[in-house]
């Protein structure tokens, strides 16, 4: 099986998860857009859910598809929200915003009661770190935010190179007006702790660690879709 196809036989399997009625949270990224036209062919065939998306690339594709959109503001508890990572090792901690969608997928993450993690098979780590972290940062002071992310990293003992994330040579801009700056660890022993330590320097909005947020993973393999499922 190709990682595309472990992809979305995880999306599928995603699938059974959604109950009629259900208020979505949709994901981002090429694993979250398997599930997110799995899910618009089931509701052309009656299944009636509500949907809150990630992104405006997310939004764009679930409208193309005909699926019901709503908002966090209209809908600020959500049932379930289904969605891809960068990495997952076995404690359910997450690497994710590679796409750069981190800040609403946390957010509409957050707001649901169940976070159901897609992926294939590559995003399994024994430790996280090995992806470089995805940090939002506020365009102003952004040099200055950069050192006390360095700084943070130097108390907690951790090595990360810090890299400003370009698109066609221009900082990257994410959803919400921000930039990202992309920090490369190698291997996060205590993700908890670092979230921590990221989440209270001025100038960072969010970083990628998705800790206690995620309770299930669907991880497509040869022989199948594999469930973890959190105690
Ligand atoms: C988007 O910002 C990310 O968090 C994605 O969920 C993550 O990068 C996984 O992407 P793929 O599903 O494309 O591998």
């Amino acid at each position: 099986m190709t990682a595309d196809e472990q992809k979305k036989a995880a999306a599928l399997a995603a699938l059974e998860y959604v109950k009629p009625g259900n208020k979505v949270g949709l994901g981002t990224g090429s694993t979250a857009n398997h599930f997110i036209t799995a899910l618009a062919e089931k509701a052309k065939a009656g299944l009636d859910v509500e949907c809150v998306a990630t992104s405006k690339a997310t939004f764009e594709l679930a409208k193309s598809l005909g699926l019901k959109i709503t908002t966090l503001e209209k809908q600020p508890r959500l049932d379930i929200t289904v969605d891809g990572t960068d990495e997952f090792d076995g404690k359910f901690q997450l690497i994710k915003g590679g796409g750069g969608a981190l800040l609403l997928e946390k957010i509409v993450a957050s707001s649901s009661r169940y976070m159901v993690v897609i992926a294939d098979q590559s995003k399994q780590v024994e430790t996280l770190g090995r992806f470089p972290l995805p940090v939002e940062v506020v365009p102003f002071g952004i040099n200055a935010t950069a050192w006390k992310i360095e700084r943070a990293l130097r108390i907690l003992e951790l090595k990360g190179k810090l890299v400003l994330r370009l698109k066609d040579g221009k900082p990257f801009v994410t959803d919400s007006g921000n930039a990202i700056i992309d920090v490369t660890i190698g291997a996060i022993p205590n993700p908890d702790q670092l979230s921590t330590y990221l989440s209270v320097i001025p100038g960072v909005v969010d970083h990628g660690l998705f800790v206690n947020l995620c309770g299930i993973i669907l991880m497509g393999t040869d022989d199948g879709v594999k469930t973890f499922r959190k105690a």
